[in-house]
């Protein structure tokens, strides 16, 4: 018999609402972007991003079940993203799950953000354990983990900004709008390397990270360059910086893979969608054992699919969230 989960994610800018059959094939996967209306501001703002949810939650829903041509009636149980986030944009994902659920006694599943990132790669293929998970979104850099599946160990995480973050600021300096961890990944394919920027390895044997001395030096490089009068192009300031993003991400997660004899490695978060970082993994990992695996980019940023492929393992699992469930921003794993 095959299951049928319902997963509804809005924990940021993204209202996503999607079905997935066995927590591996997509039926429909409907995302809302909320982009446009943050732009103008330079990033999301949290009261502008729960009204947009609330807007939008509805017919995202309509739009999910319209593509199956499904009901509720066909859906085995309700995942719903319940944190880390913002708290007034993961209320509305909640409140509807659990009116859903509740209205048609349907189990529900609270999921983590991040969990569900890392199963967006099982949508592509079934996971072998242990595997290893680089977790590069706009608020999260871990590694993670995994001997078995709901099973989740930080064994490495940033000590400042996240990937993402780092690249957003770094967009911000150079004038590029919102988000700006696509467009500098488009510069860097065109730029030079004209600097040398640091790159944190920390203690020896540590899998954390450090972006903020990073930030910090492209800022400075830029702020000094400027009181010279002089000026860098934007493409060659994009390519040295994703250089030093990029040899530590891939660097620190090879390292840890080995340290750990994992069968896979796996990527995921909005910065998996970084065309450097996929180019410099594939060939760092070309030739070694653990098998490489991306999510295409649709599924690199937030969505709902990926939180109905975790709350399939968790419902599973027999993992049953409460009635009170609520919306949790500072989540752990
Ligand atoms: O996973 P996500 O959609 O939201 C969070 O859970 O944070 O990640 C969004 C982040 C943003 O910081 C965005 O700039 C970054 O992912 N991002 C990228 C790329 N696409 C999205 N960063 C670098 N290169 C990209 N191609
Ligand atoms: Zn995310």
């Amino acid at each position: 018999m095959s299951e049928y989960i319902l997963g509804i994610e809005t924990s940021c800018d993204e209202t996503a609402v999607a079905i997935v059959k066995n927590g591996k094939e997509i039926v429909a996967n409907v995302v809302a972007s909320q982009i446009e209306s943050h732009k103008r501001f330079g990033g999301v703002v949290p009261e502008i991003a729960s009204r947009h949810h609330v807007e939008q939650i509805t017919m995202v829903l309509e739009e999910a079940f319209k593509e199956t041509e499904m009901t509720i009636d066909d859906i085995d149980a309700v995942a719903v993203t319940e944190g880390p986030g913002l708290v007034g944009a993961l209320l509305v994902g909640v409140n509807a799950a659990k009116a859903l659920a509740f209205a048609h006694q349907k189990p529900l599943i609270g999921v983590h953000h991040i969990a569900g990132h890392i199963y967006a790669n099982r949508l592509v293929k079934e996971f072998s354990f242990p595997l290893l998970a680089l977790v590069v979104s706009g608020g999260h850099t871990e590694l993670v983990l995994m001997k078995d599946h709901g099973d989740f160990e930080i064994i490495g995480e940033t000590r400042d900004d996240a990937a993402g973050e780092a690249y957003d600021k770094v967009a911000r300096t150079l004038k590029l709008p919102y988000p700006g961890g696509p467009k500098i990944d488009q510069l860097a394919q065109e730029g030079n390397m004209v600097i040398d920027f640091p790159r944190a390895w920390l203690e020896e044997g540590s899998f954390d990270f450090s972006f903020s001395g990073l930030k910090s030096a492209v800022i400075n490089t830029l702020h000094n360059a400027k009181q010279r009068g002089e000026e860098f192009r934007q493409e060659d300031i994009a390519t040295s910086f994703q250089a030093s993003v990029v040899d530590v991400l891939v660097e620190k997660t090879y390292l840890a893979a080995k340290h750990y004899q994992v069968k896979q490695v796996i990527v995921a978060g909005g910065v998996a969608a970084n065309k450097g970082l996929r180019a410099a993994m594939e060939a760092k990992f070309k030739k070694s054992k653990p098998e490489l695996l991306f999510p295409p980019i649709s599924l690199c940023t937030d969505n709902a699919a990926m939180i109905a492929a975790a709350g399939s393992v968790a419902f599973k699992q027999g993992h049953r969230a409460d009635w009170d469930l609520n919306a949790n921003p500072g989540l752990s794993m």
